[in-house]
């Protein structure tokens, strides 16, 4: 267990907080709606070092935070509607899911392998604050683990993630208190959940109704994440020993893997490179190939990253 610093909302506590996300640790920090938990959305190690964080099961896609418009257009694709309500909206409560710019460099763990982002600006001062200090976008989930209560204080952070965390910057109470609201336009305008800013007033700045029936990407609702990023190989699990002509991928000590999720055996790092080993054991095996993957311990993230690997070989239609 690492000791969770506690940090002032000062120019030297940003400072301080800035230095340990470049170094890939995780800070939470507070956001008008909740505190987050955040790390270096273009590092996989500190994306997969959140889920480990968090203890979440899967890995459903997450939040990049940057100080403001322009820093958003690098990361995704703006069009005149996403222009607009981050006109009206932007700094604040709202979170856009737009196209993303595969030149951005964000980790494929942020997205789920997606070829969506979702992005926002945040209005608290502390965010941006930290935001300009750190200089990159920041992948960031609400602070707390995985499911549990959102924080709305550095003692509510430092209450579920003490020890798990490098440091919580201390920025008071957060004023909206439930999560910001998530608008998909990468087709016609949808709600994706409800949160700090009201469907009334998109409604108005879009000048068109949102469609019914968006959902919050949930990766155990039937036929959301199973499909995103399915290889085109044939894929096994729990392979101990590959059959003839399959792209054998290892964990820990495997003789004869062709690539590892781990020789380690770590399964942080095991995480961090997943969706990257999926997409080379997918070009390695080429058209009506075959993929063997080693087995992966069900503990930790080892089940967000069993829960991948599972979509990824169950038959698709
Ligand atoms: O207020 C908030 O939004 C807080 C603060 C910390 O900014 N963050 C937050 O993050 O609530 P998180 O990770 O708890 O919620 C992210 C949500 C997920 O439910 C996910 O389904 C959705 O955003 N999401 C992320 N990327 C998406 C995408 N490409 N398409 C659809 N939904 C996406
Ligand atoms: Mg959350």
């Amino acid at each position: 267990m690492m000791e969770t610093e506690t940090l002032p909302a000062t120019d030297e506590g940003l400072a301080r907080a800035a230095g340990l996300l470049r170094a890939g640790a995780l800070v939470a920090f507070p956001t008008e709606t909740v505190y987050g938990l955040g790390g270096d959305a273009r590092d996989d190690h500190a994306v997969a070092a959140i889920f480990a964080a968090k203890g979440r099961p899967s890995f459903n896609p997450l939040i990049v935070h940057v100080p403001d418009l322009a820093a958003a257009r690098r990361v995704a694709v703006f069009d005149a509607r996403a222009e607009a309500v981050a006109a009206a909206f932007w700094p604040g409560p709202l979170t856009l899911v737009l196209p993303l710019r595969a030149e951005a460099g964000i980790s494929p763990l942020v997205t789920a392998g997606l070829a969506t982002v979702a992005v926002r600006v945040p209005a608290h001062p502390v965010a941006q604050g930290l935001l300009r200090a750190f200089g990159g976008p920041l992948a960031a989930p609400s602070a707390n683990p995985s499911g549990k209560v959102s924080p709305t204080r550095a003692d509510h952070v430092l209450a579920g993630l003490s020890g798990r965390v490098a440091a919580v910057v201390d920025g008071g109470a957060c004023a909206v208190g439930v999560e910001s609201t998530i608008l998909g336009l990468d087709g016609p305008p949808a709600l994706l959940r409800p949160g700090g800013v009201t469907v009334e007033a998109l409604e108005a700045v879009l000048g068109a109704p949102l469609v019914a029936g968006g959902s919050e990407v949930r990766p155990n609702a039937p036929g959301q994440l199973a499909s995103h990023y399915a290889p085109g190989a044939a894929v096994r699990l729990g392979v101990a020993a590959p059959a003839a002509g399959e792209v054998f991928v290892g964990f820990g000590a495997c003789p004869g893997a062709e690539l590892s999720l781990s020789e380690a055996g770590d399964l942080v790092e095991a995480a961090a490179r997943l969706f990257h080993i999926l997409r080379a054991a997918d070009d390695l095996a080429g058209p009506g190939g075959r993929i063997g993957f080693a087995p992966v311990p069900e503990v930790g993230l080892g089940r967000a990253i069993n829960d991948r690997l599972r979509r990824a070989a169950a038959p698709r239609g």
